[in-house]
């Protein structure tokens, strides 16, 4: 892959990546629609990444179809779709690891510890073997994409890294490739987290800006459905990803709730005045 990418450079091309860990959906073809826009041609990465996965999370269990996949980048005129196998990407004597101080002290890296450190380590490692020059990310891993945006300049990559806004079912789920864990019922409780994103949103705009009531609003929402879980609800600094008691200025309202066993995020940035 990187002797290809060399070649491409030479040539003068800008290459465009975009990471994933496969099942794709249009949540990841609109990543590459946006890659497609801004460099001279796409690579796409399929990797279930273990070291990003905690001992009881669902690694084994993560949904595959290579096959489908491969036909999905071939339609959307994808350059090429690097699929390392993890014996590839993490050798017998396998040692460094890219971990970050602060912004995964929050959200999602509280419930899973070595997360963020296995999606540092993995995304350092795709941007030296694909040498992108911009690379893209969804908005709906706000706090991956943070850590990603922190990364690449704390280790001056030359990397512009866009985010892509969070692709929606028709009835307002946010597309994952987790969702095809949920059963029929679970898929009707899983809308609770838009839901409960759109009702805080109308709330603000009303002019509420009470953290705790919006919190409890949302609770409310969540556990109307059955099967919920809430693992966090949050409004933070999209910067810091701090936690913030009043809305009174942009505001990443994020939330991680579980539906049966699958657990599910999404977020949005709330904004006032
Ligand atoms: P994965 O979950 O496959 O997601 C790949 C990319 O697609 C991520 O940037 C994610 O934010 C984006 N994405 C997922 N669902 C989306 C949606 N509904 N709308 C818009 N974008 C969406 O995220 C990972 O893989 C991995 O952690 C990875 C970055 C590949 C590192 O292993």
């Amino acid at each position: 892959m990187q002797a290809q990418s060399l070649n491409w450079k030479r040539q003068g091309l800008r290459i465009g990546l975009v990471p994933t860990m496969g099942f794709l959906h249009e949540g990841h073809l609109s990543l590459m629609d946006i890659a497609a826009a801004h460099a001279d041609l796409v690579v796409v990465s399929i990797f279930v990444n273990p070291t990003q996965f905690g001992p009881t999370e669902d690694l084994e269990a993560y949904p595959r179809n290579l096959e489908r996949d491969l036909a999905l980048c071939r339609e959307r005129g994808v350059a090429a779709v690097f699929t390392p196998e993890p014996s590839d990407v993490y050798g017998q004597e396998y040692q460094s690891y890219v971990s970050l101080e602060k912004l995964p002290n929050h959200l999602c890296g509280l419930s899973r510890p070595v997360h963020f450190r296995g999606v540092a380590t993995v995304v350092s490692k795709l941007f030296n073997i694909v040498l992108p020059d911009i690379a893209v990310f969804g908005e709906k891993d706000f706090q991956q994409l943070a850590v990603i945006r922190r990364l690449t300049e704390d280790l001056n990559f030359p990397v512009r890294i866009m985010g892509g806004p969070i692709v929606r079912e028709s009835d307002g789920l946010a597309m994952s490739s987790r969702n095809a864990y949920l059963s029929s019922e679970e898929r009707a409780s899983a809308l609770c987290l838009s839901e409960a994103l759109k009702n805080t949103a109308a709330e603000v705009e009303k002019g509420e800006r009470d953290v705790a009531v919006l919190k409890a609003s949302a609770e409310k929402t969540i556990f109307s459905r059955p099967h919920t879980e809430i693992d966090y609800i949050a409004f933070c600094d999209p910067q810091t990803l701090e936690a913030v008691d009043l809305i009174d200025g942009p505001t990443l309202m994020a939330l991680a709730v579980k539906v049966g066993s699958t657990r599910l995020i999404d977020n949005q940035v709330l904004r006032v005045g």
